[in-house]
């Protein structure tokens, strides 16, 4: 597991970041620092802060730039990307949703060749960046380290994933292609397959649908079993969900959607118990004989095994299209961080081609 210590955040406890926050709140307001700091910021650091309207509001958003990608709509605007882990699809995607729309791109992909390396903390890392860029879209191993960006940064922050905790833009892409492929969010058989412990998509997810009444199985090892916190969520918020630790035909026969997920290597403290249970699940293309019609599959990408190959080429297969699907999403997550709204979307006279 990671640690303060590894990230060279330098902060004795998350108490003392959050102290040192709430200086940073108050020399805002005493104007000490020359930020233009926005009273009403967007940020974007959880799924759980949206209500079902802005949900749909933001699937409209992404919806209009699937029809119209490419616009001036954030000239002017630096967007910063900060990866402190590795990462393939949310980085790229981000910067490419950031230059369809007009908007220059900085930042790191590898927090080793920042001043990390060199001891910088978090907060300073973010002070700084925040001189720089208009909006930061990062990610980090920590859980809880783009709230606490958020708390200090002048500017929007957006969480691109934070240790095995939420990873809100990936639910945004989920939720466009759950509702680009069905039709509708409401009232789904939603199977969660794999690592249901350390998987943060499927932590996010389980948050946003709590709007739209779906029934949710939980696959899992017991060793990757959806932990305790998720399920009391589903029970307080009248979230259906049985847990099976078989995975087979019969079992995903009513799925209308069938979310599998990487076992998450990175996240083990013992790499013995990552190799027990590495291979537990496998869907292949033979056991998609009896799905329903309009059954997809998601994955929120990278996959090592766990779907095989010959499963590509099923019509049911949804998750190279869900990733593109990231770009819309993105689009929207940018537009609405920066404080552009539907309207002014639609009234663009910025597209191009
Ligand atoms: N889905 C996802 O977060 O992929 P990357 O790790 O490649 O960004």
């Amino acid at each position: 597991m990671c640690t303060l210590a590894d990230e060279n955040c330098m902060m004795n406890s998350w108490d003392d970041a959050f102290r040192h926050s709430k200086g940073v709140e108050q020399q805002q307001k005493t104007g000490f620092f020359n930020h233009n700091f926005q009273m009403e910021k967007h940020n974007f650091v959880t799924i759980a802060d949206l209500s079902k309207e802005k949900i749909m509001y933001l699937i409209d958003m992404a919806s209009e730039f699937e029809k119209h990608p490419n616009r001036e709509l954030l000239k002017g605007k630096v967007v910063a990307t900060l990866f402190y882990e590795p990462s393939t699809r949310t980085r790229l995607s981000f910067e490419t949703a950031a230059n369809r729309l007009g908007a220059r791109v900085i930042g790191f992909s590898d927090a080793k060749a920042s001043s990390v390396s060199k001891g910088e903390t978090l907060k300073d890392t973010i002070l700084m960046v925040s001189n720089y860029a208009d909006v930061i879209a990062m990610r980090h191993s920590l859980e809880g380290a783009a709230q606490y960006a958020s708390e200090v940064a002048p500017v929007p922050i957006i969480n691109a994933g934070d240790g095995a905790h939420q990873h809100p833009s990936q639910t945004m892409l989920d939720l466009y292609s759950i509702y680009k492929t069905q039709g509708t969010l409401e009232n789904l058989n939603i199977y969660l397959v794999g690592d249901l412990k350390y998987g943060r998509t499927v932590h996010s997810l389980i948050m946003a649908m709590r709007h739209f009444n779906p029934t949710f199985h939980f696959v899992a090892p017991k060793e990757l079993a959806m932990p305790n916190e998720y399920k009391i969520y589903c029970r307080e918020h009248d979230i259906k969900f049985q847990e099976h630790t078989a995975f087979n035909e019969k079992v995903i026969a009513d799925a209308d959607i069938i979310y599998m997920t990487r076992v998450q290597k990175e996240r083990f403290s013992d790499l013995m118990e990552y190799e027990r249970v590495k291979n537990v699940y496998i869907l292949r293309n033979d056991m998609l004989g009896n799905v329903k019609e309009n059954m997809r599959i998601l994955h929120p990408l990278p996959r090592v095994n766990e779907i095989a190959y010959d499963v590509d080429d099923n019509p049911h297969a949804y998750y190279i299209q869900q990733a593109q699907n990231g770009l819309y999403a993105r689009e929207a997550i940018f537009s609405y961080c920066l404080g552009i709204t539907l309207d002014d979307i639609r009234a663009d006279k910025t597209i191009i081609g």
